[in-house]
């Protein structure tokens, strides 16, 4: 399927995250993008490339990453393929992490280590500000109790600096959520959540009365793609793919959950987006709402 390039709407069509900052609800996660394991550069740089480029051309106007996918080999691709940026395109990046030398994953929330990454993915992306940074906190995929303030506010103190527009937070509860917005406005939450992991339906909700964007990483599984009997069965029905239900499942979930899918290929990317129009009835919802229970 190929798109014209001034085709608006995607998808699930337009959220508006802030006043200047309106994305398209299907976006492109970058993470796909780096070496195995997320680590180092890819085997086919040019294949990146490419990738991004269809991204842009089907309209997609929201990209995930961070200077840790790689690292810095992902933004690297990213300025690579689409610099100069076009006016409606945002790059929502997120800090609060290292990558040791093999590959391993570690905190890095200290004021300096978070303006340094932010000085990282300003240069790597070639900005002279970020969009929207995520603070990443927790481990791998829930939320850790504890206070998110400092490394909170030092990002606030970057946005006054005009270093950032906006400010987001990843993999947190819903008391950390209020802890920021005492501090500054949120603009988006990043969390895991899919069709069958939903720990998160009433954060969701309560974002969606604020108005406040919800994203799902791993909205596939992430790295353990999501395998459901009830999921091949409905997609079989509507003649679609499993990974297209579900990401078609998520846009019908609630108006304020953004789409981020990873892919390394252009094939999944064209079947996510043309995929995710599907319009799943009562009868379907009833049934896939099944597989998390
Ligand atoms: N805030 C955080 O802490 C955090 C954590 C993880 C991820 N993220 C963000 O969330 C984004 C999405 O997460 P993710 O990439 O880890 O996981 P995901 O989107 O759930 O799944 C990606 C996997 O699905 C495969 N895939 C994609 N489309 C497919 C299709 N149509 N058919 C079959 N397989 C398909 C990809 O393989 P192929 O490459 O072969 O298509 C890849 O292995 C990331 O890119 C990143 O930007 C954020």
């Amino acid at each position: 399927m190929s798109l014209p390039s001034d085709v608006k709407t995607l998808p699930g069509g337009t959220f508006n995250m802030a006043e200047d900052l309106t994305v398209t609800r299907m976006g492109y996660g970058a993470m796909q993008l780096a070496g195995p394991g997320v680590f180092g550069p890819p085997a086919d740089r040019d294949a990146a490339v490419s990738v991004l480029r269809e991204a842009i051309e089907l309209g997609i106007t929201h990209i995930d990453t961070s200077d840790y996918y790689g690292p810095h080999f992902t933004n690297q691709i990213i300025k690579e393929a689409l610099h100069p940026y076009g006016d409606d395109l945002h790059i929502v990046t997120k800090v609060g992490a290292l990558r040791d030398a093999q590959g391993g994953w570690s905190e890095a929330r200290a004021p300096q280590q978070l303006r340094q990454a932010v000085y990282d993915n300003l240069r790597n992306l070639g900005l002279d500000a970020l969009d929207v940074v995520n603070l990443r906190m927790g481990g791998t995929g829930s939320p850790t109790p504890g206070s998110l303030a400092e490394p909170f506010s030092v990002l606030a103190q970057l946005a006054q600096e005009g270093l950032i527009k906006h400010l987001g937070i990843s993999t947190v509860s819903a008391e950390q959520v209020a802890e920021a917005q005492a501090i500054a406005p949120v603009v988006c939450v990043q969390n895991y959540y899919n069709i069958a992991h939903r720990a998160d339906d009433n954060l969701i909700d309560s974002l969606a009365a604020q108005g406040i964007a919800y994203v799902p990483y791993f909205p596939l599984g992430g790295f353990s793609p999501l395998q459901s009997d009830t999921l091949t069965s409905v997609a079989r029905r509507l003649d679609s793919t499993p990974m297209t239900v579900a990401l078609a499942w998520l846009l019908q979930r609630s108006t304020n959950i953004l789409l981020i899918p990873g892919t390394s290929s252009i094939a999944h990317l064209r079947d996510n987006v043309k995929g995710a129009a599907l319009t799943l009835s009562e009868d379907d919802l009833a049934e896939l709402n099944g597989i998390a229970s």
